[in-house]
């Protein structure tokens, strides 16, 4: 079950793996993840069309830049609304399903941002980190009845991502002074230990394991500077360039 708030992204995508997988196992509906109403029937949805529910991905996103002085309260409480309450709407309505079924998995598309500062993205990246630290908490609540939590965190995802071709690409390269045309791909590259872009799949291999068997045994866990080293140790299958972010310490 597909959710996204642009109809005519989600039915693109929807179109898209009907075509690869078969239109019985597609399912979409519109749903803004800021309104209690529209999660909760989306979830009855799931429920109805597919018996029940598996595995969250939660994913919905948005980016803002701007230097703290700025930051006007609609931005501030715009990225909070769908990055931290989206996200908490989203694992308050899965819980119930999941533990039906006895456990599940929930994912969260975290950010780097959310473990390393970054300049004037302050509501952006104390989002990201709120909604971490949401991850954590449900890792405890859920444990118990076999709902494992686990967040990956890319960094600059550029190619794909409508986040980069609208305002966010412009305000980050002029955040670090560089051109925002194919410079920018070429810095972020750079900037990453293993000099290697990462891209859509990277991250969609990373959420594959997590709501896999193969990562059965992982679950966040709750001492921050431990946890780190949990991720990194848990995404060490994956493709290098997927880890890039979930450890470093330093603003970038
Ligand atoms: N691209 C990157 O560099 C990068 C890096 C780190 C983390 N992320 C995170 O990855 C996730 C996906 O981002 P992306 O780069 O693919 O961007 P994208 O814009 O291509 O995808 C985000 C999707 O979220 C949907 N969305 C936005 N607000 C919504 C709402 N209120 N309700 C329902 N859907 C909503 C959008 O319509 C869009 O389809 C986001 O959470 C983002 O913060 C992206």
């Amino acid at each position: 079950m597909l959710l996204d708030n642009n109809t005519e992204a989600l039915a693109k995508a929807e179109a898209k793996l009907a075509e690869r997988y078969g239109r019985d196992v597609v399912r979409s509906c519109v749903c803004d993840v800021t309104s209690e109403e529209k999660v909760r029937d989306s979830f009855a949805a799931v429920a109805r069309e597919f018996g029940g529910l598996d595995i969250l991905i939660a994913n919905a996103g948005i980016a803002s830049s701007a230097p703290i002085e700025e930051t006007t309260i609609e931005l501030w409480r715009k990225n909070y609304d769908v990055l931290v309450e989206g996200y908490f709407l989203a694992s308050r309505a899965a819980f119930p399903l999941l533990k039906l079924q006895k456990g599940g998995s929930i994912i969260f598309i975290g950010s780097k941002n959310a473990l390393a500062a970054t300049p004037n993205a302050s509501a952006y990246a104390s989002a990201k980190a709120a909604a971490l630290h949401l991850a954590r908490c449900l890792a405890l609540e859920g444990a118990e009845a076999g709902i494992r939590v686990n967040v990956v965190n890319p960094d600059a995802v550029i190619r794909g991502s409508h986040i980069w071709d609208g305002d966010w690409r412009q305000e980050r390269a002029s955040a670090y002074g560089i051109d925002a045309g194919d410079e920018l791909e070429e810095f972020y590259r750079k900037r990453s230990m293993l000099k290697r872009s990462v891209l859509p799949e990277d991250v969609a291999e990373a959420v594959y394991y997590f709501a896999s068997d193969a990562s059965a045994k992982s679950t966040i866990r709750q001492n921050p500077e431990r946890w780190q080293r949990s991720v990194v140790h848990a995404v060490g299958r994956l493709p290098a360039s997927t880890q890039t972010g979930t450890g470093q310490e330093e603003a970038q």
